[in-house]
Parts: structure tokens; sequence; C-alpha cells
């Protein structure tokens, strides 16, 4: 029997007698931020709450994240994302690709108000999720969310140019340096979050990145006192 048939039913669902469907439905709630969250952004900490609770809450309900990850939201996710932010100099803009809840990039946003952050997701369900967060965060003025996918002629006409493109579990590195490289100025960075796989993926594409013209300046590690572990970051710059 499912939550559904059981309000259909008058019959109680199965479980927690004392639950209530009420109480099944309800979105899931953040954990609260870490310590750390409040020590290093104090001035973005309650943002950074709030975009907590819409991965929490609507970002599950929605399917932009799985439930299971709402324990583990703050250190696999947010400060994971929230890390590469040292990597960026002041003033700068950004364009995540297939930034699905926002991770990296709007992430970033909460943390630098220094930065622009274009957020280009393929899916319309993930856009309009994306542009209530951005509406209720108060960012509309830096942040964009664009719908397309990276390699489109259109998202390249809305979003090129830029200096710095992010990226986090959306695609092999080869793939990823195709796309973002046309959205990138020559000297540009792809900074895409790779974990544990990244130098395997730096070996592997050797060849590639040379023909694509890709100048590797390797792995690097931000996050130091932050995250554990500390979010790894393949460095690559359009020649
Ligand atoms: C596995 S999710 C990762 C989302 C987010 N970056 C994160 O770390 O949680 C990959 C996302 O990339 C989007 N995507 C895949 N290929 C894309 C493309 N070529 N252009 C734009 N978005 C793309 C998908 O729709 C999906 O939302």
């Amino acid at each position: 029997m499912t939550a559904g048939d059981a309000e259909d039913s008058g019959i109680a669902p199965p479980g927690d007698p004392g639950t209530s469907i009420a109480d099944l439905r309800a979105e899931p709630v953040a954990p609260a931020p870490p310590a750390v969250v409040v020590d290093r952004f104090p001035n973005a900490a309650a943002l950074l709450g709030r975009y907590a609770q819409w991965l929490a809450g609507a970002g599950t309900v929605r399917g932009l994240l799985g439930p299971r990850e709402v324990p583990r939201l703050w250190e696999r996710h947010i400060l994971n994302s929230v890390a590469l932010a040292e990597l960026l100099p002041p003033d700068v803009r950004l364009v995540d690709i297939g930034t699905g809840a926002g991770l990296p990039g709007l992430a970033v946003a909460c943390v630098r108000p220094d930065v622009q952050v274009d957020l280009v997701e393929s899916l319309l369900r993930r856009t309009d999720y994306l542009a209530e967060v951005v509406s209720d965060l108060g960012l509309a003025d830096r942040v964009r969310v664009i719908r397309g996918r990276a390699e489109d002629s259109a998202v390249v006409d809305a979003v090129g140019s830029t200096a710095f493109v992010t990226a986090r579990a959306v695609a092999p590195l080869d793939r990823l340096v195709r796309w973002s490289f046309p959205l990138l100025r020559p000297g540009g960075s792809l900074l895409a979050l790779k974990g544990s796989t990244a130098e395997r993926e730096l070996t592997e594409n050797r060849t590639a990145l040379r023909r694509l013209r890709a100048e590797v300046v390797g792995v690097e590690e931000c996050g130091e006192g932050l995250v554990d572990p500390l979010t790894r970051v393949v460095h690559l710059i359009r020649r």
C-alpha cells in the first residue's frame, strides 16, 4: 500500500503508528550548517542554509537530489562545491555547465558576492527549479539560469567568452573540454570537480587534451579545514 492508497482508504499507513500522512509527506529538513560554515562564511551562512533547505526540501521532492543525500548534504555537496571558490580571483564570471540543482555554481555564488554566475542546464524541470531558488535567495542580479546544452550555439552566444567554466559530475573530461572550450575566452580555465578519478582521467585523455589545445595546469586540491576529503579539481586552460 502506498501513502496515497492509505489516504484514499482512510486506513492508517504502515510504519510508526504516531506518524500522520501529513508527516510522511513533509519535506525533508536540511541538517544545520556545520560550525565551520559560520566561522568561514559569517556573512553567507544564512544564505547557504536557505539554499541547503531548497536542496533537502524541493530538491528531493522534485527528484533533483536523492533523499539519501540529505544527511551528507553539507560535506558531500555544498562544501565540496563552495571549496572551489578558493580558485577564483575577484570579480570574475563563471559558467557552471550541467549544474543540476546548482552545484557547484550556486553554492559558489552564495559565498562570493563579487562573482557572476551563469547556470547552464539542459532539463526544463531543473531550470524551473533553479529560477525559483535564485529568486528566493535574492541572487537574480548576478546569477542567470540558462536552459540548453552547453554545446548549443544559443548557449555559446548567451554565455561565451567567460574566464571560468565549472562542472561537477557531468561528463568525462574529453567531452567536458569539447563542451566548455567554446565558452571560454583564450586563456580561460575549465575547473572540473573530479574527485578520486582526476589523475586517471588526465592520463587517459592526454592525447585528446593535446589535440583540443588544452594546457594542463594539474589537479588542484581545495577546501583545507572546510571539507574532508578535499575537493579535487582538474584545472585546464584553453590555449
Ligand atoms: C549528474 S547531474 C550533476 C548535477 C550537478 N552538477 C551536481 O554536481 O550535483 C548532471 C547534470 O548535467 C546536465 N547535463 C548533461 N549534459 C549536459 C549538457 N551537455 N549541457 C547542459 N547540461 C547537461 C543533466 O541534465 C544533469 O542535470
